[in-house]
C-alpha cells in the first residue's frame, strides 16, 4: 500500500527511483511522482495513473541529479488525481513530502493551518505534513520533525526533500514500513527490500518513532530527543532473482511453484532426521501445559490459515481455539485470560489491524507468538515470540506461498502442543512430522497437475458466479480458494460450510452453477455426497477436489473430479490449496486480468 523510494549518491537518481518504484508495483497503487533537486530548487513531477505514464512525462525532461524521492500512491483521502498524487510540495516549494500510512488528525490540523495562511492544493491527510514541517522549521529539519511528530497522529513512512539542503533525505516512521539501504555509490530509502536490492543487500531499518538523515556519505538515525542511535546493517539473504518472474508469465505463477520448496525452508530447521520438533522459541513446557484457551488473529487469506488452525489445534491438542479477524478483535472486547496464548498470523508483518489486535493482547498481559514472513517487519519485532515462515519474498499480491508455509507451520505448532500436554504419544508425534515433511513431494504431484486444472479453467473462466463447498479444514480451504478466485478474476465467489447450505444459500444454485466441492476428510465423505446430490439436483455442475481414499465415495456423483495424493486428513490443505490456486490463476489469466496487481487490492494493508 504506497510505495516509497529514496535515493542519493553517486549516481543518476531518477533510474534508481523509477526502478524502485516499479518493484514496489505489487503493493498496490493509483498514481505515481517524484521529487528531485534541479538546480537547488525542488521539481516534482507526478501523475495519477500507471508508472508508464510518469516514465512519459520524464521523458520530456533533461534532468541529471544525484538525490530524490519517489512515490507510489494507493488513494485513501481523495480521489487518484494528479493534484493529490504525492510528492506534495509546502507553498514556498521548500520541502518536498511522500508519505505512507494515514494522518488521522489531518482535519483539524488543515484547519489550524488554513487559518495560518497555509494554502492546500490537495484533499490529501499528506499536504498537512508538508505544511507542518515548514511550519516548524527554523533552520533543523530533524528538531521541526520532532515537533512535527507530536501534533500529527497515525501512521506514516516519510520521505522528505529540503530545498536547503540538496543531496540529503530525512525519513520518519510510525507504524508503516520504511528501510535505509547503504552502499557504497550511495544510500537509499524503501518501503520494501526489493526497491534497493538491484543495488545493496545491505539495510537497517527505521525504528517506531526514528528519524533518519540519509546523505551521500552516510545514514544517521536518531531518536525523538535527537540522540543518536547505534545501529548495524541487516544483509538481506535472497537474491535478486527470487524477486524476479524468472521465465513465468506472473509472479504469482511462480510463487505457487516455490512452494515445494517454500514448505522445506520453513519446515527443515525445526524437525529433526527422526521427527522430532523445536521450534526455537523461548516457551516453557509448563507455559503450554496451562493454556487455558488459544487466539489466532489475522486478516485475510493469513485469518483462512487460522480457520484451519482451529480445527487442526483443537483436534490434536484439545485446546479450545478463536479465531478472529484481527479488524473485529480490536474493536470487540474480546475476552482474554493470563494462560491464554495469542498467535497472529502476518506475511508482511506490518498489517494494521493485525498490529493492533497484537498490541491489544499485549497490553492485556497476553504473550504473542507471531508467524511472519518478512524478517524484521514491526509484527516480528512487537511479538513475543516469531516463528518465521522461510517463504522468500512474495510479489504477486494474492497471497500463495506465504499462506502454504504458515499452514505448516500451524501444523507444527498443533503437533508440538499436543505431544507436550500429553494429548498424542511420542510415537504419535513423529508420524504427524513424516507426514509434515511428505508434503513437498505431495504438494508437487499437484502441481504437476497443471494441463487437467488449466482445461477445467477453460471450461468455467467466463462463468460469473462460483460456489465453493466444504466440511471441517475443507471449509477453512474452501474460504481461501474463495478469495484466491474473486480477487484475481473478479468473478463472485462465495465459500460455504456444506452442511449450512440449505439454510439459505442453495436458493443461489440455479442450472449451470458450478459448484466447487472439496472432499479431503475421510469421516465427512458419506455427507458431502449427499451435499453433492443436493446442489445437482437443482442443476449445479459439481467440480469434486478428493483424495485418492474419498474420491471413491463422491467421484460418480460429480461431473468432474481431480485427485490429491493421499494424506493425513487433517494436512491435506497443503495440497487442496495448491489445487484452487491453480485453478483461480489459470480462470483469471484466461479473463485478461492483471494477476499480480488485481485492482482496488494492496499488498501490505499498513492502514486501518
Ligand atoms: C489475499 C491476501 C490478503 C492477505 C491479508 C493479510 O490473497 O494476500 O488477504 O492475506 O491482507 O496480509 P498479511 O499476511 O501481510 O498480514
Amino acid at each position: 500500500m504506497c510505495g516509497i523510494t529514496g535515493y542519493t549518491g553517486k549516481e543518476n537518481a531518477l533510474p534508481i527511483l523509477m526502478e524502485g518504484l516499479k518493484k514496489l508495483e505489487y503493493r498496490g497503487y493509483d498514481s505515481a511522482g517524484v521529487a528531485i533537486f534541479d538546480e537547488g530548487n525542488i521539481k516534482v513531477i507526478k501523475t495519477r495513473g500507471r508508472l508508464t505514464v510518469l516514465e512519459d512525462k520524464l521523458n520530456g525532461l533533461t534532468i541529471s541529479t544525484t538525490c530524490g524521492i519517489g512515490h507510489t500512491r494507493w488513494a485513501t483521502h481523495g480521489e487518484p488525481t494528479d493534484e493529490n498524487s504525492h510528492p506534495h510540495l509546502s507553498n514556498n516549494g521548500r520541502f518536498a513530502v511522500v508519505h505512507n500510512g494515514i494522518i488521522e488528525n489531518y482535519r483539524e490540523l488543515k484547519e489550524k493551518l488554513t487559518g495560518k495562511g497555509y494554502v492546500f492544493l490537495s484533499d490529501t491527510d499528506t499536504e498537512v505534513i508538508a505544511h507542518l514541517i515548514d511550519y516548524y522549521y527554523n533552520g533543523d529539519i530533524v528538531e521541526a520533525l520532532i515537533k512535527v511528530r507530536t501534533k500529527i497522529r497515525g501512521s506514516y513512512a516519510l520521505g522528505i526533500l529540503n530545498s536547503e539542503l540538496p543531496g540529503e533525505i530525512i525519513a520518519a516512521r510510525k507504524d508503516s514500513p520504511l528501510i535505509a539501504g547503504t552502499s557504497e555509490d550511495g544510500n537509499f530509502i524503501a518501503s520494501d527490500i526489493p526497491a534497493i536490492l538491484s543495488y545493496t543487500r545491505d539495510y537497517y531499518i527505521i525504528g517506531d518513532d526514528e528519524i533518519a538523515r540519509i546523505r551521500p556519505e552516510g545514514i544517521e538515525i536518531f531518536n525523538s530527543d535527537y540522540e543518536l542511535v547505534p545501529k548495524s546493517p541487516l544483509r538481506v539473504d535472497w537474491s535478486v532473482e527470487s524477486a524476479e518472474k524468472c521465465g513465468y508469465k506472473h509472479f504469482m505463477l511462480k510463487e505457487i511453484h516455490e512452494q515445494p520448496r517454500a514448505l522445506i525452508n520453513t519446515v527443515s530447521p525445526r524437525v529433526s532426521d527422526d521427527c522430532g520438533i523445536d521450534l526455537e522459541i523461548n516457551v516453557t513446557p509448563e507455559f503450554l501445559t496451562d493454556i487455558n484457551r488459544i487466539h489466532i488473529m489475522a486478516c485475510g487469506s493469513a485469518a483462512h490459515v487460522g480457520q484451519v488452525g482451529k480445527y487442526i489445534i483443537e483436534r490434536l491438542a484439545r485446546i479450545p481455539v478463536e479465531c478472529d479477524l484481527a479488524s473485529e478483535f480490536r474493536y470487540r472486547f474480546p475476552i482474554l485470560k493470563k494462560n491464554d496464548l495469542c498467535i497472529v498470523i502476518s506475511q508482511s508483518g506490518e498489517t494494521a489491524d493485525t498490529l493492533a489486535a497484537l498490541r491489544e493482547a499485549k497490553r492485556r498481559g497476553v504473550r504473542v507468538l507471531s508467524i511472519v514472513n518478512v524478517v524484521g517487519s514491526t509484527i516480528a519485532r512487537e511479538s513475543d515470540e516469531v516463528l518465521y515462515t522461510w517463504a522468500g519474498p512474495e510479489i504477486a499480491v494474492a497471497t500463495t506461498k506465504a499462506y502454504s508455509t504458515q499452514l505448516s507451520l500451524v501444523y507444527l505448532i498443533a503437533v508440538h502442543i499436543a505431544k507436550t500436554r500429553g494429548e498424542i504419544s511420542d510415537s504419535d508425534a513423529r508420524r504427524l512430522v513424516s507426514e509434515i515433511k511428505e508434503l513437498p513431494e505431495k504438494l508437487n504431484q499437484v502441481l504437476a497437475k497443471t494441463a487437467e486444472l488449466q482445461y477445467l479453467s477453460s471450461r468455467f473462466y467466463n462463468l460469473r458466479d462460483i460456489f465453493f463447498i466444504g466440511r471441517g479444514v475443507d471449509f477453512a480451504v474452501a474460504l481461501e480458494g474463495s478469495l484466491k478466485l474473486k480477487e484475481i478474476s473478479y468473478i463472485r465467489s462465495e465459500a460455504y460450510a456444506a452442511g449450512e447450505l440449505k439454510h439459505g444459500t442453495i436458493a443461489l444454485i440455479e442450472e449451470g452453477s458450478l459448484v466447487i466441492a472439496l472432499v479431503t476428510q475421510t469421516a465427512l465423505a458419506e455427507k458431502m455426497l449427499g451435499n453433492i446430490r443436493e446442489v445437482k439436483a437443482r442443476g449445479a455442475r459439481v467440480l469434486t477436489i478428493a483424495t485418492q481414499a474419498t474420491a471413491e465415495a463422491v467421484s460418480e456423483a460429480s461431473d468432474y473430479c481431480l485427485m490429491l495424493p493421499c494424506c493425513y486428513d487433517m494436512f491435506t490443505p497443503s495440497l487442496t490449496v495448491a489445487a484452487l490456486q491453480l485453478f483461480a490463476y489459470y480462470i483469471a489469466a484466461a479473463r485478461g486480468c492483471d494477476v499480480d496487481k488485481p485492482k482496488n487490492l494492496a499488498k501490505s494493508v499498513t492502514v486501518e
